[in-house]
């Protein structure tokens, strides 16, 4: 575990290129594993989570070519996934966990064992196991619900199936499982979430129909996939817009971000409060899925900040960036709640003892409820020690309190950083020496 050290900056200027995206790079190795021709994939996150899904697609047959500037997955077919000798580690990655099932579930007759770090042993499978389970497939984990877990492939059929909550993972699982099940699956979501996985069926040729909040897809023969392009992470961007906004006399381009709307809840939160975030963030809620994903440079300044509140419906759209509303809040007018957000409590860590604590112990008014927090602004942070629990969004929140704060912060596990952006004390280091 390394500690670093945040001091307060007077302004951070320049450009900066956030690595590419973390849950678009997931599925990109996934689809190319289970696509019938190679897959080019430019713009790889190489980072510890993604590592694990392309050592993952390896485990179960792929080829995996890393080349400087693409990744190419040899695949083993929808229907052709092999059996590791040892189980599969899915690392940190909830992602990862979460959205294979559903492929391996599909694959009749075997039997596949996923397990990961002490993070995901927490982190519950019952929420894609159930659905599975209604489509055939056999799931048994560790106290029913947590991994060490084992997938015992079947032949699907198809299911209708609501979604308790509102969750890209699940949803992404049973959209997969789908493909190859018996019948026309729908998938009924309680609000929206990220659809990066049925932008990728729409590229891979599969037709996916929406209608309302009502998703549908029948099995296919094979993924057709074209060549894929991974934007940059909104959620690692998102670091960026909040030091850039709350560190005062700050200018910071953002270039090449994924700007898909169901991704950018936490740019209008920001806006919303008075930060200024400038970029073409027109892409419409409701579009037809579109196979690409939208990309823009973002303009971001500091400016004088309200308090707001999040509601539950917001809360999928800007699920990864909670944290950071909660540091902008204290900086803010007012008060600033966060409501409808009980899954922060199952993320990399508890998110919202963590926050809460790890802020409160920097100086912050800020306290937990049952489904998120309500912070008191009062215009500064002092600053102290703060751990990161090894969850890579708190080490980055922690970073950012730093830079804002009076007196600097410590940061206890910055190393988690590199679960999902590898390069962020350097970039760190070129924006504050501009
Ligand atoms: C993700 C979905 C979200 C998010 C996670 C990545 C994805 O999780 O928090 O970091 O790539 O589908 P949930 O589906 O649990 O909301």
């Amino acid at each position: 575990m390394t500690t670093a050290r945040f001091d307060p900056v007077d302004a951070l200027r320049g450009e900066v290129t956030p690595p590419t995206d973390k849950s678009i790079s997931h599925r990109a190795a996934i689809f190319g594993a289970m696509a019938a021709d190679p897959v080019r994939i430019r713009g790889y996150l190489h980072a510890a989570d993604t590592t694990s899904t392309l050592d993952a697609m390896r485990a179960l047959g792929a080829i995996v070519e890393v080349h400087a500037d693409e990744v190419v997955v040899r695949g083993s077919g929808l229907r052709e996934a092999q059996v590791p000798d040892a189980p599969i580690d899915v690392g940190n990655a909830g992602t990862l966990m979460r959205l294979l099932p559903g492929w391996l579930a599909a694959q009749p007759g075997r039997t596949y064992h996923l397990d990961g770090d002490s993070s995901i042993r927490r982190r519950p499978v019952d929420r894609i196991a159930e659905p599975l389970r209604l489509m055939g497939a056999g799931i048994e984990a560790t106290d029913g619900r947590f991994p060490p877990f084992a997938v015992h492939g079947r032949r699907l059929h198809a299911i209708d199936y609501t979604l308790p909550v509102a969750s890209a993972q699940v949803k992404s699982c049973v959209l997969i499982a789908g493909l190859t099940a018996d019948g026309a699956t729908t998938i009924t979501e309680p609000k929206p979430s990220r659809d990066h996985t049925e932008r990728m069926l729409a590229a891979s040729g599969v037709t996916l129909r929406r209608t309302g909040d009502q998703l549908c897809v029948t099995n296919v023969d094979e993924l057709l996939l074209e060549d894929l392009v991974v934007p940059g992470d909104p959620s690692s961007a998102a670091f960026w817009i909040a030091a850039g906004v709350l560190v005062r006399g700050s200018r910071i381009v953002i270039r090449a971000t994924g700007t898909n709307w169901t991704r950018t809840g936490f740019h209008r939160i920001v806006q919303r409060m008075g930060g200024i975030v400038v970029g073409d963030l027109e892409e419409d809620p409701g579009d037809d899925v579109r196979a690409g994903e939208p990309v823009s440079d973002l303009d971001v300044a500091a400016g004088p900040l309200v308090g707001t509140t999040v509601e539950a419906d917001e809360v999928p759209l800007a699920i990864d960036e909670l944290p950071l509303v909660a540091l902008l809040g204290v900086f803010a007018e007012g008060e600033t709640v966060v409501r409808g957000a009980q899954e922060l409590k199952l993320k990399e860590s508890d998110r919202i003892t963590a926050v809460v604590d790890g802020l409160r112990g920097l100086g912050a008014s800020i306290e937990a409820t049952d489904d998120g927090f309500v912070v008191q602004g009062t215009g500064e942070l002092r600053g102290g020690t703060i751990s990161s629990h090894g969850d890579h969004r708190l080490a980055m929140l922690g970073a950012v309190a730093g830079m804002a704060s009076r007196e600097g912060v410590t940061v206890e596990g910055m190393d988690a950083a590199a679960v999902s952006y590898p390069g962020f004390t350097d970039d760190f280091a070129t924006l504050a020496s501009a």
